[in-house]
């Protein structure tokens, strides 16, 4: 009998329509297009229209996943959102939302939360309730309206992230490949370096924390930075090693595209040559849970995968937490 595998069968992107670049980010903030481009290579985001949510954007990259897929929503039965801006705080979970969307009647449904690392927290997940024979088709989902929990007066911060969804479609299958490996981690104490401090039951919503600023995003860039730095190539390493490989021995690298000096340091650790990383960062910004999907999607798209290549994917973000994945893509 062969062995129980699980393969991406189908993939799919949503970027919101509205493009906003640098420059005009210099009429919010004292920024320049020079310093943006310098310290973290974005060029431009998307930011979601006023009637865009995080399940609106959900539903739209998975649709195309689905079709590329050949699964109705009714054979669907898991939905993984991966994400930190959900439509509601905790209640309902995002998942269920987009669950109702899709028509995926049959399928269970809960939401990811890891900051920028969801999403390969979600894609591990998602990979275990296939390997385990649970389920045949998981969909998961990663997406993030960043620019509703930004201070877009704070120029540390807004003029990194942008809007955005990806998914795939997760499928038992008996071809070879798959999820080899995984590392996932956590150090929770790095919280302070990256959160938002209100609207959670520790600081629920108040008068004044709505006039301290307290719902948007804070961050210790510095800190991220030299966490990222190190994180991206140890987490890497340790898959790698999990799986029996090298990094020699990855095709592609699809990073958390947060800056591209950070991708950029963590290409020379692992002595990969450019065209062995996907960057994207310059086009869309920080999308948050969206960055790997978004990413991979373009990869494919690009014709950067074949079958049989070795995927190294690396999430991170606050926590701090962070998740690495090696696939062969089959
Ligand atoms: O997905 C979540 C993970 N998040 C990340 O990975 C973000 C990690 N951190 C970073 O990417 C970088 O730290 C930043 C891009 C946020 C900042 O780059 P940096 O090279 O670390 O700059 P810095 O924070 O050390 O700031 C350098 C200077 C400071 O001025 P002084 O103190 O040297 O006078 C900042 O005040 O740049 C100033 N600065 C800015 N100047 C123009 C900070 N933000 C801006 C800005 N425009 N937007």
């Amino acid at each position: 009998m062969s062995e129980l595998t699980v393969r991406i069968a189908g993939w799919g992107k949503y970027l919101p329509a509205r493009v906003m670049d640098n420059h005009e980010i210099e009429r919010l903030v004292d920024t320049s297009d020079e310093w943006i481009r310098a310290r973290s290579g974005i060029v431009e985001r998307r930011i979601a229209a006023d009637d865009e949510t995080t399940c609106s954007m959900s539903v739209a990259s998975a649709r195309p996943a689905l079709d590329m897929a050949g699964v109705d929503p009714l054979d669907l039965e898991l939905i993984i959102v991966a994400t930190g801006t959900p439509d509601h705080p905790g209640f309902p979970a995002t998942g269920s939302l987009v669950q109702q969307a899709l028509g995926a009647t049959r399928a269970g449904a809960f939401d990811v939360g890891a900051g920028c690392g969801a999403f390969g927290y979600g894609l591990v997940a998602g990979a275990q309730f296939v390997l385990s024979g649970a389920h045949r088709n998981v969909l998961v989902v990663g997406a993030d309206v960043m620019s509703r929990v930004i201070d877009w007066r704070d120029r540390s911060t807004c003029v990194l992230f942008g809007d955005g969804a990806g998914a795939v479609v997760l499928q038992a299958s008996d071809t070879l490949g798959g999820l080899r490996s995984f590392v996932l981690g956590s150090d929770g104490c790095g919280a302070p370096r990256l959160y938002i401090p209100a609207g959670g039951s520790r600081q629920p919503a108040s008068h004044d924390s709505v006039e301290n600023g307290a719902h948007y995003l804070k961050m210790d860039g510095r800190d991220v930075y030299r966490f990222a730095t190190r994180v991206i190539p140890e987490s890497i390493l340790g898959a790698l090693v999990k799986a029996g490989l090298a990094p020699r021995d990855l095709d592609l690298l699809i990073p958390h595209q947060a800056n591209s000096r950070i991708i950029e340091h963590a290409r020379k650790k692992l002595e990969l040559p450019p065209e062995r990383v996907f960057v994207n960062v310059d086009k869309y910004g920080n999308t948050s849970s969206a960055s790997i999907p978004v990413a991979l999607c373009e990869a494919l798209e690009q014709g950067r995968i074949a079958r049989g290549d070795i995927i190294g994917m690396c999430a991170f973000g606050a926590g701090l937490c962070w998740a690495a994945a090696i696939w062969e893509w089959n």
